[in-house]
Order: C-alpha cells, then sequence, then structure tokens
C-alpha cells in the first residue's frame, strides 16, 4: 500500500519538509509500513521553487485536496484558504498534519468535528514550540495523569530578545533591530513581539492539558514591548531574568473544590535558578507540572524549517501508519469543559519598583494602600539616595485585579515619584 500525500505551501517548512521526504523515502516507507508518494505541492508563486520537481507544483490547492490523496500536510500558515482546504480534506477523510498554530487556537472544535465525521486524523505537533515533543506527550504518555500547570517560553523571537536585553542591558527597540538585522526578527515582528504567537500556543496547550476548548481569544496576552531597561536591572538586582511565559493552570474557581483554566502570556521574572531562566536565545523550553509524573521539561529548538520539519515528518509517519493499519490517533479530547478564568482573578505575584520621598512615613504610607487592598508583602527593600529613595516591593499571591489597583493607587500617592517598574513574578514558592 502507498500513501498519498498533498502538500500545501513548500516555504520555511514546506521545503524542508520536501527535502526531508525525498531523502529519507527509504526509511520512512520501512517505518509507515508502506511506501509514501508525494502526489504534489501547493504554493502560490510556482516560478519561486526551483529545487522541486516541477511537475508537482500547482497553484491549485483545493484541487490537490480534492484528487486522490491519502494525507493533506498544510503549512501555508494563517486562517484562509488554510481553513476550508484543511475542513474540505477532513470531511472527505483525508488525515491532515499542520503547523498552523493560529489555525488551530481558533479552529480546533471545527477542524475536530470534520475530522470526527469521517474518521480522519488530526495531528499538530509543529504547531507548538517546532521541534520539541510536546504535543504528543501531553496528549498520550501523560494521559493517565493529572496536569497542573504548563510554563513555557514557546516563542523564539522574544526569547532572543530578552535574553540580549539582559546581557547588554540595551533598550527594547535597538534589540530588536539588532534582532531583525540578524534574521531572528520578521519584517512584521508584530505577531512575535505583541505575544499573539505565544498565546496562540497556549491556548492549544491549555486545550489539551486539561480536556478544554481552549481559544486565542481566553487568552489573556500582554507582550515584550513594554519591557524596560529598568525593568531589566531591576530583576537582575534580584536574581530574577525575565522571560516571556505561556502559563496555563489549573485552578481553584470558588470555594467548593471546582475547578477552572487560567491561561496568559506576559513577560514576567523568574528565578535565575530557575530550569526556565538558562533558556536563552531563540530556544524554546516548556516546564510541565502533572500530579504523578511531578515536574518536566521539555526543551529545544521551536522553529526554524528543519526542526519544524522533524515535527511534521513525525506526524506524518503516525497519521500515515494509521492509514496503513486502518486506526485512528486520538481526537479532541475536551470532556472536562472546565471554564476560562479571566485575568482579574488569577492569582499572580508582582515585583514593583518605585522612586520616593526619602523621608520617614513613606514606607507606612505605602504599606497602607497594600493592606487597604488585602495584598500581603513578602519582601521590600528600601535604599536611601540624596533627596529621594527606590523602594522594591515583592508581594505575596492576590487576585490580579487587587495587584493593579494597589500600583494604581500607589502611583498616585505624593511620596511617590515614579513607578519604575511593575512586573509579574513567577517561578517560586507563592
Ligand atoms: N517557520 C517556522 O520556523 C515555523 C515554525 C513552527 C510553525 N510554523 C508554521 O508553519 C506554517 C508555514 O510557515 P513557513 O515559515 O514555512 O511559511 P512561509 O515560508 O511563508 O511559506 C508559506 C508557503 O505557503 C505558500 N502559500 C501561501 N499562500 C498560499 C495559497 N493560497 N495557496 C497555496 N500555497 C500558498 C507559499 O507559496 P509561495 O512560496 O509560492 O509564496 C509558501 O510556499 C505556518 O503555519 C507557521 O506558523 C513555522
Amino acid at each position: 500500500m502507498s500513501i498519498r500525500i498533498a502538500m500545501l505551501g513548500c516555504g520555511t517548512v514546506g521545503a524542508e519538509v520536501v527535502r526531508l521526504l525525498h531523502e529519507q523515502a527509504g526509511d520512512l516507507a520501512a517505518r509507515v509500513g508502506g511506501g509514501i508518494e508525494l502526489a504534489g505541492i501547493a504554493v502560490r508563486r510556482p516560478n519561486r521553487h526551483p529545487d522541486v520537481p516541477q511537475e508537482l507544483l500547482t497553484t491549485d490547492a483545493a484541487g490537490l485536496v480534492a484528487s486522490d490523496v491519502d494525507v493533506v500536510v498544510e503549512v501555508i500558515g494563517g486562517i484562509e484558504p488554510a481553513r476550508t482546504l484543511l475542513t474540505d480534506a477532513l470531511r472527505a477523510g483525508k488525515s491532515v498534519v499542520t503547523a498552523n498554530k493560529a489555525l488551530l487556537a481558533e479552529h480546533a472544535a471545527d477542524l475536530f468535528a470534520a475530522a470526527d465525521s469521517a474518521g480522519a486524523d488530526l495531528y499538530f505537533e509543529a504547531a507548538v514550540a517546532g521541534a520539541i515533543p510536546l504535543l504528543r506527550p501531553l496528549r498520550e504518555s501523560l494521559a493517565g495523569d493529572r496536569i497542573t500547570r504548563v510554563m513555557g517560553i514557546v516563542n523564539g523571537t522574544t526569547n532572543y530578545i530578552l535574553s540580549a536585553m539582559d546581557s547588554s542591558g540595551a533598550g527594547y527597540a535597538e534589540t530588536l533591530d539588532e534582532a531583525s538585522r540578524l534574521g531572528y526578527a520578521e519584517a512584521d515582528p508584530t505577531a512575535d513581539v505583541d505575544g499573539y504567537d505565544a498565546a496562540s500556543k497556549a491556548a492549544i496547550l491549555a486545550s489539551i492539558a486539561f480536556h478544554t476548548r481552549v481559544t486565542a481569544a481566553d487568552v489573556y496576552r500582554e507582550g515584550i514591548t513594554a519591557v524596560t531597561p529598568a525593568d531589566v536591572a531591576a530583576a537582575r538586582t534580584l536574581g530574577r531574568t525575565i522571560k516571556l511565559l505561556a502559563i496555563c493552570e489549573r485552578v481553584a474557581n470558588g470555594d467548593d473544590g471546582a475547578e477552572a483554566v487560567a491561561v496568559r502570556v506576559h513577560p514576567a521574572m523568574i528565578p535565575r535558578t530557575h530550569p526556565l531562566a538558562g533558556v536563552g536565545g531563540a530556544f524554546n523550553a516548556v516546564f510541565v507540572e502533572a500530579d504523578a509524573a511531578g515536574s518536566l521539561m521539555f526543551y529545544g529548538q521551536g522553529a526554524g524549517g528543519s526542526p519544524t520539519a522533524s515535527a511534521v515528518l513525525g506526524d506524518l509517519v503516525a497519521v500515515a501508519r494509521n492509514k496503513v493499519v486502518g486506526g485512528r490517533g486520538p481526537g479532541e479530547s475536551s470532556y472536562a469543559a472546565l471554564p476560562v478564568q479571566p485575568i482579574s482573578q488569577v492569582d499572580t505575584r508582582y515585583h514593583i519598583s518605585l522612586d520616593v520621598a526619602d523621608r520617614a512615613g513613606v514606607l507606612s504610607a505605602v504599606a497602607a494602600v497594600f493592606a487597604e487592598h488585602d495584598v500581603s508583602i513578602a519582601a521590600v527593600r528600601q535604599q536611601g539616595r540624596s533627596t529621594d529613595a527606590s523602594l522594591v516591593i515583592v508581594t505575596h499571591s492576590a487576585p490580579d485585579a487587587a495587584l493593579r489597583s494597589t500600583v494604581d493607587k500607589i502611583a498616585g500617592l505624593p511620596v511617590v515619584h515614579e513607578v519604575v517598574s511593575v512586573m509579574r513574578v513567577e517561578g517560586e514558592e507563592q
């Protein structure tokens, strides 16, 4: 039996998939238990692809999907036409492998419904953290455990920028320029630096980890554009570093034992001793906590043509094998249907750095605002200068809304000259 494959897209990832399919044809066939045949490659501009067999190229993606193929590999990206093409493929019983995080984070439920209707597979390991095997471990290896938290660095561009700001002390804008020059940031870096890419990945991770439908719109999102050298310096002084984290948590929902999920993406200070602190440059890492397994860490290359193609090919072998033996991989698991908790109710911790007047009574005025909002202080450090002083406060965990209101009120105190830095703190005891 031979499995016929339609490739949609042949860019950074697709070209590597095509290359590996060709170079490893023999091994892949042995692993699948049947031949793999590339039936066609849909692109927008055929003349831009001199390195692939020209007879396979087509601009008619819909025609290719409708032709006699068993598996559709989608590496076009974006919502349309990918959504329509993949829905049509799944409804026709063709299994789908995709790297498209934006599509999965918005339309996973519809795509899984289409897959279920015709008994097809929908695999998307490459959509989160590139080469790192993460979704399959969550979906299959940890299927018998109870995952409580998934926290990770899932965007290489922002991790590169924050790592560079940490080591050089430079500002965000100049570090972004350098990242663009070196090819670590796209010409339009919005999806990365504003946290949209990480939010899509967080939605996918939370959906799988907590057996609950979570879309990108459910994810609280802050990017890195407001991170200042003062924030970076404040973190360093306290033995911490700043990372853009995707955090998916199982949380209490009221006092009756009910649960909810909280999913957020924002920069946070973590201790330099935390395993995620050592993840530099464009690498990704995800820390998973489960009741029985304890803590697990997944680390590796989160993007790039060849690392991402590795994940695509792993899925391709899995769905092709399922076709050969006549089975199906796991479908959507959303039975828990937990509610999503808004950020205002999520317990977080803040680091707050203030410029204050250097005189008696300042600390008690500031502390009174914390008490008024029922936010307790974990550590405080005051350092006098000539006419003013710096005051650094790290809180215990409290609802995010209470912490925000506390900061707003403190900013208006006459003794506070400036709120120098406000940053959430993660990765240590609450
Ligand atoms: N790049 C990475 O490191 C990475 C990592 C993880 C996941 N991903 C995901 O992988 C997917 C592909 O990313 P990429 O970086 O490979 O993108 P890319 O380099 O921009 O390639 C996109 C490909 O899709 C083709 N295409 C675009 N619109 C099309 C249409 N309407 N019909 C047919 N073909 C069309 C393009 O054709 P032309 O070449 O002819 O224009 C191009 O070959 C995205 O979902 C992305 O999020 C990428």
